[in-house]
């Protein structure tokens, strides 16, 4: 059922859609970077990735996976997913948040300042980090999970939620840029 995947997806990938989120409403402070730059002369990461924002996203998004877990019992029958072990809730968080650095780190080697676009990496660079980083850490559960049609509803729906979030964020003033 169609259905039933794409609640399988969006219950299982919360953990991992939350962090940025949350980083853009607690980032703040001391960029991860220090401020430094590379050779090329720009800088490692930039003003954008800060310990605080990765700090607290992280922590949110290990939050809503235990916070599902207990409500996973009045809901299993339509929830077809087994709960978050600690490794899964903990990866997907910080694998998000790690995608989303990795990316900024790609941005400024390719010549794009703090908050340009960067089409397909910017929508999918969280999905991939936190889902390679699950598989390594929670492969019995991610195997599991992750059906070919459940990967195939994530890479769909991502970019989707994605987009219409930031576009969300944007119109409240919280983001600086629609992306
Ligand atoms: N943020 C943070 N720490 C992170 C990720 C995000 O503090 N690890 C906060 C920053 O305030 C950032 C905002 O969330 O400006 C928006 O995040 P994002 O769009 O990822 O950063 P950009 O400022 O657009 O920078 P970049 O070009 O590097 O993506
Ligand atoms: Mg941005």
């Amino acid at each position: 059922m169609i259905v039933e995947t794409v609640v399988v997806a969006i219950w299982v990938m919360l953990p991992a859609y939350i962090p940025n989120n949350v980083a853009v409403l607690a980032g703040g402070g001391r960029p991860i970077d220090n401020g430094r730059t590379l050779s090329d002369g720009k800088r490692i990461l930039g003003d954008g990735k800060t310990w605080r924002g990765t700090a607290v996203g992280t922590a949110a998004g290990v939050f809503v996976a235990l916070a599902l877990n207990r409500v996973h019992p009045f809901v299993s029958d339509y929830v077809a997913a087994d709960p978050f072990p600690i490794a899964a809730a903990v990866s997907l968080a910080f694998g998000a948040m790690l995608g989303d650095i990795l990316a900024s780190f790609l941005k400024r080697r390719t010549g794009r300042n703090r908050g340009a676009a960067f089409p397909g990496v910017d929508q999918l660079d969280f999905v991939i980090v936190s889902l390679a980083l699950t598989a390594i850490v929670a492969t019995g559960w991610f195997f599991e999970t992750f059906t070919l049609a459940v990967l195939v509803a994530v890479f769909v729906l991502t970019p989707i939620l994605h987009v219409s979030t930031n576009a969300i964020a944007y119109a409240l003033g919280l983001k600086d840029e629609p992306w």
